[in-house]
Parts: structure tokens; sequence; C-alpha cells
């Protein structure tokens, strides 16, 4: 089964504040954009990569990915995204070429994670997972709290993951999550719960801590850190 990836691109980057689209932000000299794609186009297992792109920059997009990309493959395709992440996922899925059986979704703004990540979750997703989300033990103590801040409850921290991107999922079961049917579908910060809501298994895998998410200024300093630590090497 062929494996494509969808990359959702399209955001604005509000929080970051660097004057233009997240994925044209630089991180120690080259857009996170660039980053991302060089980690994927290093995983021999994603055959087909969908970069889903700001309306108005789709040709500075086909720029960086013809600068990173080595060789004839993966085959690229680039659309322009929508108004949410939700609606960016859905104009990715609509470039799916035939072959596709596994579908992949990946944030640019977890532009260093290693290709070995996208790796163990097509791994999880062949022997057998529908749907399979990186995850990592949370350090912090989590708390439910009411929309005055008092504290509902305290979550055992031993059950909680913080949840990454790339998820991988077999094409049916994202279509299905992501169809206009699933009352679910609409609002959400992934993909995976779209599949929790109408009652699907989802599976965790071992998240990496490369894989964090930009989306502030600190984020991308501690970004550059990690790049300037060959210990971190993706
Ligand atoms: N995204 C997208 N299309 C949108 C909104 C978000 O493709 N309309 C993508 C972003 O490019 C990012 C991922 O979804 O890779 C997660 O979104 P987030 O981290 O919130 O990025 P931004 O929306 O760009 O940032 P902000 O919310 O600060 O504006
Ligand atoms: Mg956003």
């Amino acid at each position: 089964m062929n494996v494509a990836l969808i990359l959702v691109a399209a955001g604005s980057g509000e929080r970051l504040g660097a004057g233009m689209p997240k994925a044209f932000a630089p991180l120690c000299g080259e857009p996170l954009l660039a980053h991302a794609l060089r980690g994927i186009f290093g995983c021999a297992g994603v055959s087909h990569v969908i970069i889903v792109a700001p309306g108005a920059h789709l040709d500075e997009c086909r720029e960086v990915a013809a600068r990173v990309l080595a060789g004839g493959r993966p085959l690229v395709d680039i659309v322009a995204g929508g108004a949410d992440r939700c609606a960016s996922v859905e104009a990715g899925l609509s470039a799916l070429r035939q072959d596709d059986g596994i579908v992949l979704v990946h944030d640019v703004a977890r532009c260093l994670a290693p290709a070995e990540l996208f790796e163990r979750v097509i791994s999880a997703v062949r022997a057998g997972s529908p749907a399979v989300v990186p995850g990592l033990p949370v350090t912090d103590t989590v708390k439910v709290v009411d929309a005055a801040g008092l504290v509902l409850a305290t979550p055992d921290r031993d059950s909680l993951r913080g949840i990454q991107t790339p998820q991988g999922f077999l094409r049916e079961v994202l279509q299905q999550a992501h169809s206009p049917a699933n009352p679910a579908a609409g609002s959400a910060t992934d993909d995976a719960v779209l599949v929790e809501r109408t009652g699907g298994h989802v599976q965790v895998v071992t998240g990496d801590d490369r894989a964090l998410k930009i989306t502030s200024p600190l984020d991308l300093a501690l970004a550059a850190a990690l790049l300037q630590d060959g210990s971190y090497a993706g």
C-alpha cells in the first residue's frame, strides 16, 4: 500500500508573530517548510507528499519544495488550504492519488520531526492499527477547569500523553472521519479525535521530543537550539 503524507502548512502563524505565514518563518536561515520537507523526504516509506499551503503563497511553496527535493521522488502536489486546520486537511484529502492506501497527516509546525518517527507511525498502521498517533508522557500536572478557572478534576498523569503529529490512518478511516456524514467533523485540533468520536480505535506509539510544536517565539528558539546541538540531529 502506498503511503501519502498531507503536510498542513496553510496557517497564518499569528502567535509566532513572524509577519509571514509560519511555514515561511526562518529557523536557522531556512523556512520551517524546508526543514519539515527534509525530514519527510528522508523517509523512504512516503511516496506522495501533498503540501497544503496558504493560497497566496503557492509559488513560494513550490520553490521551497524544488530546492529541498533531491532526485525524482517522492511525488509532490501543492494545494491551497482552508479557513481552519480541518478544512486544510480536507483540501489535502482531495489531492490523494488512487494508489494511496495509508495517509499521514503532519503539521509544518512540527518541522523537526525525524524520519524515524514517520517510519514508526507507518509501521504501526501496516501492522494493523487503523489510526495511529505519536505520544509522549506529560511532565506537567494537568487539571480540568471550568470557565471560571475552578478546578474540576486532576487526571492521573500516568494515563496522559501529549499527542504529536504525524498521525497515520488507513485512507478510508481518515476520509470517513472528515466526511460531512461524521457529526464530529468540523472543529478539531487533530485528526484522531474525529476517529475517536465515532467510536474508532486509535493507537498511541512512542513520540519524539524533536517533533515539538512551534507555536510561539520561545518554541522557535528551542527548535534553533535543538538544530545546533548535534546530539539531537534528526
Ligand atoms: N493549519 C493549516 N490551515 C489553517 C490553520 C492551520 O494548514 N487554516 C496548519 C498550520 O500550518 C500548522 C497546523 O495546522 O501546521 C497547526 O496549526 P497552528 O500550530 O495553530 O498554526 P497556525 O494556525 O499557523 O498558528 P496560529 O494559530 O498561531 O495562527
Ligand atoms: Mg492555528
